[in-house]
């Protein structure tokens, strides 16, 4: 788009948002003042990425050699000095995506891991100066690694300055928040409303005696929500995330998308409203920042996600990047259950994304894994009620029998209310309790598990990514209670990154190393099939055999079918499941090379995934 178009686009939104204000055309000034500020201020070596992207490198991140890690600078490499030094293990990894969580200055004390921000044009004090963000970017870069952080703008701090004028009693500043006078309205609001952390922050208000009013905070009391119907709120939000596309940052992590607008009657989720900011944000940065993209971090019912992607004809672009987590939430119901009925159920109800985006598959972030997306609040036949949730919950922590699973539940207030579970990815696939037993085939079993879910976000149509420690199957860290100032039970499945020679026990330490390599393998695998490009459309298959998993991409320039059993016995897939979806063609197995004929059908060993390809 040029120029002038992409102009249009940002003053036809922006009006339709904010056009009814007195002075809006002044406004709109200074937002193209802003836009023009940075782009005369970008520096020489972002240009010349931003001309590489928007000429002949366009779908770098839909490409199928993009590989994504997570980490919190600190437990991962110390700071970001010590992340430069990480680089040659990232490397080898595969990994070409860096997210690093908390790097902005976070208030003191208590900040929900970073996601308080004091001030965004500073960096978290622990892990240095934004010079030597600005520094690390540029390394990164250099090896072709692109960093990502989180921009929090759902809300500020409560430390933030603007939140600190506010309270006391700035009317511009106060206008940057939600407050109110009266219990009676927050009531209102509260009818409709969600609660996010029901059992450590419950409500959407906290009263503040110092003004005497609720102030809108969603999550924890002292995130306070912006008031993007002022539009000085969108316009301080745009000079932040332009300075810091400036500073090199090339992914933006866009935290709690979904809640930016507000509306009474409504639970203030996916509001029209905030579609139509996260358009004008993109059409910025296509503008401003080209060679950036932008991430929904939307953590929403199945249906509503696609929609972060932009409308299907690729006319309204948002986010050009959407965490999958109903694909997540569904993985880790498959594999308790053994069954993929309602995952593939599920999947198959979705839109295809629009050409030019791209999902993030993952298993476990730093987060809780949300039950709420295997709900839907239109009734979709494959939703899954409050029995089933128990079932997960309970099967999670370990109390179902045959469960191998070491979670623990989060966010349970009332006993029927199912939020959440915590754990590692290793935890909460069997291999912590299999290596506390020590039995070799319990173990084996473990990471059979571990991979066939990896093999499935790998393939799936999208960038996978890797938790940190899942590359060693770090288990649950049980001290994180020890901790000050830790609150959240989430630091459960936030370990330290420990140095596997340190380790002693070498059957753990054979373990992580096996684990890491075949990652490593499946990186290498993955960045040679141009048939997991994200633009390759996935079609989810009727295995017909209801523990088999199966979905292939599909393109006139071939298939890449993948098949994954979640059940813990072997399992069969007759051969009409070959002839009904016409793939009656020798196929090769990426991984072996082993040659697959499958109109004799084909049995799948427990916790076993393959890629097939013509
Ligand atoms: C996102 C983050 C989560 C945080 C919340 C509030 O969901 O992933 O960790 O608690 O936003 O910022």
């Amino acid at each position: 788009m040029n120029y002038k178009k992409n102009k249009d686009v940002i003053s036809n939104i922006l009006r339709d948002l904010y056009g009814h204000l007195p002075e809006f055309d002044l406004w709109l000034l200074k937002i193209f003042k802003i836009i023009d500020a940075s782009i005369d201020q970008r520096p020489a070596y972002l240009l010349d990425l931003d001309n590489i992207r928007k000429s002949y490198n366009q779908d770098w991140y839909l490409k199928p050699d993009m590989m994504a890690y997570m980490c919190y600078v600190d437990r991962f490499a110390g700071d970001f000095s010590g992340i430069n030094k990480k680089i040659p293990y990232l490397k080898e990894l595969g990994v070409t995506y860096l997210h690093l969580l908390s790097a902005l200055k976070p208030r003191k004390g208590h900040n929900d891991g970073g996601f308080a921000v004091a001030d965004y044009y500073a960096t978290n004090p622990k892990y240095g100066s934004m010079d030597d963000l600005e520094k690390l970017t540029r390394t990164l870069k250099e090896n072709e690694i692109s960093p990502c952080i989180d921009f929090v703008f759902n809300h500020t701090a409560m430390d933030h300055k603007w939140a600190q004028k506010a309270m006391a009693g700035d009317p511009y500043y106060r206008d940057f928040y939600y407050f109110f006078d009266d219990e009676a309205t927050t009531k209102e609001y509260e009818n409709t409303l969600n609660e996010v952390l029901p059992e450590t922050s419950p409500g959407n208000f906290t009263y503040f005696e110092e003004t005497k009013s609720w102030v809108w905070t969603t999550f924890y009391y002292y995130q306070w929500d912006l008031n993007y119907k002022n539009p000085n709120v969108f316009l301080e939000m745009l000079k932040a995330i332009l300075s810091l596309a400036n500073k090199g940052i090339q992914v933006f992590r866009l935290d709690a998308t979904a809640y930016l607008w507000k509306k009474k009657g409504t639970n203030c989720l996916n509001l029209p409203e905030t579609h139509k900011l996260l358009q004008v944000f993109r059409a910025v940065m296509s503008l401003a920042a080209p060679a950036v993209c932008l991430k929904a971090e939307a953590i929403v019912g199945a249906r509503y996600i696609s929609k972060y992607l932009g409308d299907t004809a690729g006319k309204k672009p948002e986010c050009q990047l959407s965490y999958h987590n109903a694909l997540m939430a569904a993985l880790w119901d498959s594999l308790a259950t053994g069954d993929v009925l309602r995952m593939s159920a599920m999947l198959k109800s979705l839109p295809q994304k629009p050409l030019g985006t791209s999902w993030i598959t993952y298993l476990r972030c730093h987060d809780d894994i949300g039950w709420g997306a295997l709900t839907d609040d239109e009734g979709a036949s494959w939703a899954a009620n409050k029995d089933d949730l128990k079932k997960l919950n309970d099967f999670y922590e370990g109390q179902t029998e045959g469960s191998f699973a070491r979670g623990q539940a989060f966010q349970i207030s009332r006993k029927d209310a199912f939020h959440g579970t915590n754990g590692t990815l290793a935890s909460l696939a069997g291999l912590e309790k299999a290596m506390e037993c020590g039995n070799e085939a319990d173990i084996n079993t473990a990471i059979s598990r571990i991979m066939m879910l990896y093999k499935i976000i790998f393939a799936f149509g999208g960038i996978p990514l890797i938790f940190m420690g899942e590359e060693i199957g770090l288990f649950n860290d049980y001290d994180y209670n020890k901790l000050d100032p830790v609150t959240d039970d989430r630091w459960l499945h936030r370990p330290a990154l420990p140095d596997n020679n340190q380790v002693e026990n070498v059957k753990l330490k054979n373990t992580r190393r096996q684990i890491f390599s075949d990652i490593r393998e499946m990186t290498q695998l993955r960045k040679k099939q141009p048939l997991l490009h994200a633009d390759v459309p996935t079609l989810i298959l009727d295995s017909g055999n209801s523990h088999i998993f199966a979905f292939v991409r599909k393109c006139p320039e071939g298939l890449f079918l993948v098949l994954a059993n979640f059940s813990p016995e072997s399992q069969k897939l007759s051969s009409e499941f070959i002839t009904k979806n016409e793939l009656s063609i020798p196929l090769i197995e990426q991984f072996t090379g082993a040659r697959y004929d499958l109109s004799q059908g084909l049995a799948l060993a427990p916790y076993h995934c393959i890629w097939l390809k013509a």
